[in-house]
């Protein structure tokens, strides 16, 4: 249990952790349904949806995410409840389904699918975005394609087997990933499109997009951020003339230009490779900087494992590829003290930010005051401190700043009590003691309610 918790809580902290362990699902099995008898069409871009009108304009990727249960043709839907992804059109209640067991998305997830913040030019997320393309841009000239529009919903074999994670990993699990259905997700890293991109002949790529995962809170977790996903194919004439084979020739390049690429983005920092594990890559590695007195975790990456590239038709090439996650180094880059406030549309966050201005340090123009509410309950044998936190974010979204177990304990009849302290904070604003109250009320209720925990 503990383990399974470092692995959830390490994402944005330390984005690749996630995947860097064979540890599979301990903590709940997943009982997943058959899947519904659904149909499936593919309009060739973006997600699959039976009632998408092809666009013109989108790019033809990625396929084969979606499929439509009967009872979501429904023809008229309010328009509040439509967003557009990559020229898709998605329906709310595509992807919320309060009474299907085989999908977990709450409401306040769609509100964030389409917001797409890493294509906003003077977002922290976009400056950072754009400042990573000029370095390939400039050092690898005309040869990385960029993409940032691709669809979040995918399929659990485009976001796990592609990529060879395992089929007992933790990352399957309802506890750490929103399903659509049972063979539908909202993807839990970038990496979901690599097989794809593959298949389709691309070489060299980057991809970058919003990705999402279930979680706890703090200030450094949110359950969706983004990840930029790179890529590049060498064949075999890149690395005959030289003296090693094509993985040792590829884990020197990716070396190489990471390196550039950390320098590109902190400057003359020193630096440091460390071996890991991850389902995709073989060799893997992190790469640290020393940065701000600490040794600071900036990419996952390695050698493409030969099986994704062999089922996607390509055998005689080797690949390497490596994952960041971009809050994670924004808020080091830019000072930013709360991943919430990437989501902020507050001006006097909004303001501070420009176009090709990367690491201009953020000001923070007050620091509100926190309260504190603690709550406490027996848990039941389904209990999931995730489940727990969907709960307080659906009802308080951003004003929850922090969940915090601080109280644990059995007692003789084997029944078992959390104290959980809820920490309430506008980055905004103060909140009054009354809104406040009337929140924890709120999530009082539906904890009781929802997660069937008897209030002590
Ligand atoms: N997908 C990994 C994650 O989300 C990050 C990553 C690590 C991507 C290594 C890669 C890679 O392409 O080679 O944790």
């Amino acid at each position: 249990m503990l383990i399974q918790r470092a692995l959830s809580r390490a994402h944005v902290l330390s984005t690749s952790r996630y995947f860097s362990s064979l540890s599979s699902i301990q903590m709940q099995t997943i009982n997943l349904p058959k899947s519904p008898p659904f149909s499936f069409s593919s309009n060739n871009h973006g997600c699959n949806f039976l009632k998408s009108k092809p666009s013109s304009v989108s790019s033809p990727y990625s396929t084969a995410a979606f499929s439509l249960g009967k009872s979501n043709r429904k023809g008229v839907v309010p328009l509040a409840a439509l967003l557009q992804i990559g020229g898709v059109q998605i329906a709310k209640d595509d992807v919320v389904k309060e009474n299907d067991p085989t999908n977990n998305v709450p409401d306040s997830i769609f509100a964030k699918l389409g917001m797409q913040l890493h294509r906003r030019e003077n977002h922290p997320l976009g400056i950072l975005k754009k400042t990573i393309y000029d370095y390939f841009d400039i050092n690898f000239p005309g040869k990385f394609e960029k993409f940032d529009d691709l669809c979040p919903i995918v399929t659990v074999k485009q976001n796990f087997d592609d990529v060879l994670v395992p089929p007992d990993h933790v990352s399957r699990s309802y506890n750490d990933t929103y399903y659509v259905n049972s063979d539908t997700v909202l993807r839990c890293h970038t990496s979901a499109h690599q097989a794809e991109l593959f298949r389709n002949g691309h070489t060299h790529f980057l991809v970058t997009g919003d990705v999402y995962r279930r979680d706890s809170i703090d200030g450094t977790h949110y359950p969706v951020f983004h990840q930029m996903e790179g890529v590049r194919v060498f064949s075999p004439e890149d690395w005959s003339g030289s003296d090693m084979d094509g993985t040792a020739y590829a884990a020197a390049d990716l070396k190489r230009s990471l390196e550039g690429l950390a320098k590109h983005l902190f400057g003359a920092v020193e630096m440091r490779w460390v071996d890991t594990y991850f389902p995709f890559t073989n060799p893997s590695y992190e790469l640290e900087i020393f940065f701000q007195g600490k040794w600071l975790e900036v990419l996952g990456c390695g050698v493409t494992e030969q099986a994704i590239l062999r089922a996607s038709g390509r055998t005689d090439i080797v690949a390497w590829a490596f994952g960041l996650g971009l809050e994670r180094l924004a808020m080091v880059l830019f000072d930013i003290p709360d991943i919430r406030l990437f989501w902020s549309s507050d001006e006097r966050f909004t303001s501070q930010f420009s176009e090709g201005k990367l690491g201009v340090k953020f000001k923070p123009f007050s620091k509100f005051p926190p309260c504190y509410k603690d709550m406490s309950f027996w848990i039941n044998d389904g209990f999931t401190e995730n489940n727990l936190c969907e709960i307080v974010r659906g009802i308080a979204g951003d004003l929850v700043e922090e969940v915090t177990l601080i109280d644990n304990f059995t007692n003789k009849k084997g029944m078992t009590s959390h104290c959980y302290r809820i920490t309430y904070r506008s980055m905004e604003r103060s909140l009054t003691d009354d809104e406040i109250n009337e929140l924890q009320e709120q999530v009082r209720e539906a904890v009781q309610n929802k997660l069937n925990v008897v209030l002590r």
